[in-house]
């Protein structure tokens, strides 16, 4: 990391993201010695008036679950790093008095040659981004004589289709160039997901496998057992496609689907995956299904009519020589049977099946996202024994048992270690973000006007039933037999 300091400025801090995500995940970067405390401070900034220990006895709370003694001390070093600035979110007053807080922290740090650094991280909702940015660009910027930089990470919802998307875009692209926008997306930050271009294009095995003539379809999975309760203001505004599908679900797409890029530079990477985000061809309303789980609307601040939808199905289609006709079926849900994220790549039938062993299921690939990372291959074998029967197993590489006492990182904690290096590759760029709500705006319109509307199913159960049979038709078969 670059010599300097670095100043660390969360907008929203007394907020939920703030608390249970932003904070710890810098805890865990200082814990892990990547904020040094002689460069970085930390400032939160939010409407309350309250003092610096009062917002810090706010976040401790979220830090020292699990935490052994020793991490106790650091938690103590750590919040003794955080200041806080009350203020709007579009008055000059606050944010003038939020650079000259900066201010005195740079200079009491700098050295002569040291840069200021400034990172914004926005954990707010995106209605006060163009203010917030506006603010940030017109009084926080004195930095910019000494060197270093300044970055804006925002957070999804980005927009709510297509034209309120680009119109932000627009607004904050006049305030900032694109290198200095971060926006979050942290799905791209999972262990797993992070895995995919390896595994893709570092392995013999799958390079001329990865296509239309082996692969029958694909399935990412995105399943919560519990609903929205808490969210339900925000959630019934944004509804599952909003919140799941069109951008975490759809980036893992990208990631599955997507060319070999020229390097691992981050535009050569958002190069491809935009290319496959243009690829996909129009939604067909056969290949959709709306879910609503019983009890939605009981939540106090979700009107009673709402028709959002907690559950969907969506089948997409990459129109391109590698994916043709391969169905890729996005399936997100609340309140359903059991919490889990995963992709499952379903390859054809082997012809001239001599051991009839076709019933007991196709080859399968498993990328499990969480929990309990892990990969595994369904394939079939000998039944061990002295017949000659055939039977489904599996090879598996369980995270948790191979790599044994490694931890694997958070996220945010990743994400954000990536801004301060000034790495955009697991970060959405303006046109990926553009080509993903095209892809989506028309039918989330036709839900907004109440054209399509959600089928009800039962909290704890696997979703509406039209789902699976959705599934089937996709050409997707159940294994059987392990
Ligand atoms: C968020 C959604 O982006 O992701 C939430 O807004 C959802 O609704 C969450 O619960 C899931 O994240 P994870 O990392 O627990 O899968």
């Amino acid at each position: 990391l670059e010599n300097g300091t670095l100043s660390i400025i969360v907008l929203g801090a007394s907020g939920d993201l703030a608390k249970k995500k932003t904070f710890p995940a810098l805890f865990h970067l200082f814990k892990q010695g990547f904020l040094n405390p002689n460069e970085v401070h930390i400032f939160g900034y939010a409407r309350t008036k309250i003092s610096d220990d009062e917002l810090r006895s706010r976040i401790r709370g979220y830090l020292i679950q699990g935490a052994s003694s020793k991490d106790l001390e650091g938690v103590t070093k750590f919040l003794q790093l955080i200041k806080y600035v009350s203020g709007s979110y579009d008055g000059e007053e606050g944010f003038r008095q939020l650079d000259k807080e900066i201010a005195v922290h740079e200079d009491s740090k700098n050295s002569a040659d040291g840069s200021s650094r400034r990172l914004f991280y926005l954990a707010l909702p995106p209605s006060v981004y163009p203010s917030v940015c506006g603010m940030i660009k017109n009084y926080c910027m004195n930095n910019s004589d000494h060197g270093g930089w300044t970055r804006i990470v925002v957070e999804k919802p980005f927009g709510k289709d297509l034209e309120s998307a680009e119109k932000l875009s627009n607004q904050i692209g006049e305030l900032f160039d694109e290198s200095q926008i971060y926006r979050i997306d942290h799905y791209l930050g999972k262990e797993l997901v992070q895995n995919l271009l390896v595994l893709r294009f570092a392995n013999r095995f799958f390079l001329p496998l990865w296509n239309r003539d082996n692969i029958e379809n694909v399935q990412i999975v995105f399943r919560e057992d519990f609903g929205t309760e808490g969210r339900g203001g925000y959630f019934d505004e944004y509804g599952i496609i909003r919140d799941i599908i069109q951008n975490h679900l759809l980036q893992v797409l990208c990631l599955v689907a997507m060319e070999k890029p020229v390097s691992l530079k981050p535009e050569h990477i958002r190069d491809e995956k935009v290319k496959v985000l243009q690829s996909v061809l129009p939604i067909n309303d056969d290949e959709v299904v709306l879910g609503q789980y019983d009890g939605y609307t009981d939540d106090p601040t979700v009107p009673d009519h709402s028709n959002t939808p907690t559950f969907s199905t969506v089948v997409l289609r990459i129109h391109n020589e590698r994916w043709e006709g391969v169905p890729f079926i996005l399936k997100a849900g609340k309140a359903l049977n059991s919490r889990k994220a995963e992709i499952r790549v379903q390859f054809k039938d082997v012809p001239g099946d001599i051991f009839r062993c076709k019933k007991q299921g196709r080859n399968e690939f498993v990328i499990r996202l969480q929990p309990s990372e892990a990969m595994y291959m369904k394939l079939t074998v000998k039944q061990p024994g002295l017949e000659m029967s055939t039977v489904q197993s599996e090879l598996d590489l369980s995270y948790g048992q191979r790599y044994q006492g490694v931890a694997i990182p958070e996220a945010y904690e990743r994400l954000i270690l990536d801004t301060i290096k000034g790495d955009q590759q697991h970060f959405v760029r303006r046109d990926e973000l553009k080509a993903a709500w095209e892809i989506f705006t028309p039918l989330l319109h036709r839900i907004d006007n109440g054209e399509l509307n959600p089928l009800p199913y039962k909290p704890g159960s696997r979703g509406p039933e039209a789902a699976d049979a959705l599934l089937e038709k996709a050409g997707y078969v159940q294994t059987h037999g392990y």
